[in-house]
């Protein structure tokens, strides 16, 4: 595995990879892996000739109030599990390197990143989308995989790659889990073990809305109110949002849910935000999303 840490260096590579034709699978990512990342990592080894991970914790997407000097990290570990699932190159870029002083254009995401995460943390989408389009640019892939864990991250990037006709095709993989049901985040490092234990209410309230429209429910108003009331029923938990949206549009329902919905959900627990999400009435493995590109 070659270890890369200087942007320049990352370019030359990618375009001697795709001048001898190669495909190249790439899964961005901010390190302190678990096994969310790693599925990433082994479609990833299933998809490109050459698979290229990075590890980059983005200033740009990070509020000033937010967690980005103590974002965990663990390099050796990681790069051992990078190592382990057949990846070709590691690209760790010192963040000097990716914004020098000079640095001022940002990508604006537009009315996808307006709700859910997006209205908690303004400038997330932009500084992610940013730090997306330049990795991709210096990566050149073929195919990029991202969790839909991060559902509106996926939705923020497969729109961003159709808006500026990136040659990259976009791939959202599932979410996975811990045995009790919680979603894998670097961030669960930070609960305390009474607060882990009441996080199993994120997805048990996902459980619960999924029972509620098999039994017929249609509203989308009973179905947050439902939801909120399980989650408030763990003492630790602090909502930050819980909605029902348009799968596609990430927008707030106008009616009933007639057609695929997202259930989203973000949760404090203490100083630890959490998200989770389901998409309902529809298979969550390919979610709805923008037009195939012959139509779009
Ligand atoms: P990070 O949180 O490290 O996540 C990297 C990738 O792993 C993302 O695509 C995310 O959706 C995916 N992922 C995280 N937890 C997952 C889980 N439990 N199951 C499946 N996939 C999971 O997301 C980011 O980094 C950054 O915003 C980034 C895209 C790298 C841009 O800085």
């Amino acid at each position: 595995m070659l270890i890369v840490d200087h942007p320049s260096a990352m370019h030359r590579w990618s375009a001697a990879a795709r001048a001898r034709g190669e495909t190249i699978a790439f899964v961005p990512t901010m390190g302190y892996l678990h096994e969310g990342h790693l599925s990433l990592l082994r479609e990833g080894r299933r998809r490109g000739k050459q698979l290229v991970a990075s590890i980059f914790v983005n200033p740009l997407q990070f509020g000033p109030a937010e967690d980005l000097d103590r974002y965990p990290r663990d390099p050796y570990g990681d790069e051992k599990k990078c190592r382990a699932c057949g990846t070709d190159v590691l690209f760790c870029p010192d963040p000097r390197a990716m914004y020098p002083a000079a640095f001022q254009t940002r990508v604006r995401v537009g009315e996808l990143a307006s709700g859910l995460c997006g209205a908690s943390r303004p400038g997330h989408f932009d500084g992610v989308a940013t730090v997306v389009l330049k990795l991709f640019q210096l990566v050149r892939p073929t195919v990029a995989l991202f969790g839909l864990k991060d559902y509106q991250q996926f939705q923020v990037i497969r729109r961003m790659a159709l808006d500026f006709d990136l040659d990259t095709e976009v791939l959202g993989l599932p979410t996975v889990r811990e045995p009790d049901g919680l979603a894998m985040s670097s961030r669960n490092a930070y609960l305390s073990a009474e607060e882990r234990a009441q996080a199993v209410v994120l997805s048990e309230s996902l459980a619960l809305a999924e029972r509620l429209l098999a039994d017929g429910e249609r509203d989308p108003a009973i179905v947050q109110a439902r939801v909120i009331a399980r989650i408030q029923a763990r003492p630790l938990a602090a909502i930050d949002y819980v909605w029902v949206v348009d799968a596609a549009t990430l927008q707030p329902l106008a009616g009933p849910i007639a057609r695929p919905v997202l259930l989203a959900l973000a949760v404090r627990f203490g100083a630890t935000r959490l998200i989770d999400n389901r998409v309902l009435l529809a298979d969550p493995i390919t979610p709805p999303g923008p037009a195939p590109a012959a139509t779009r």
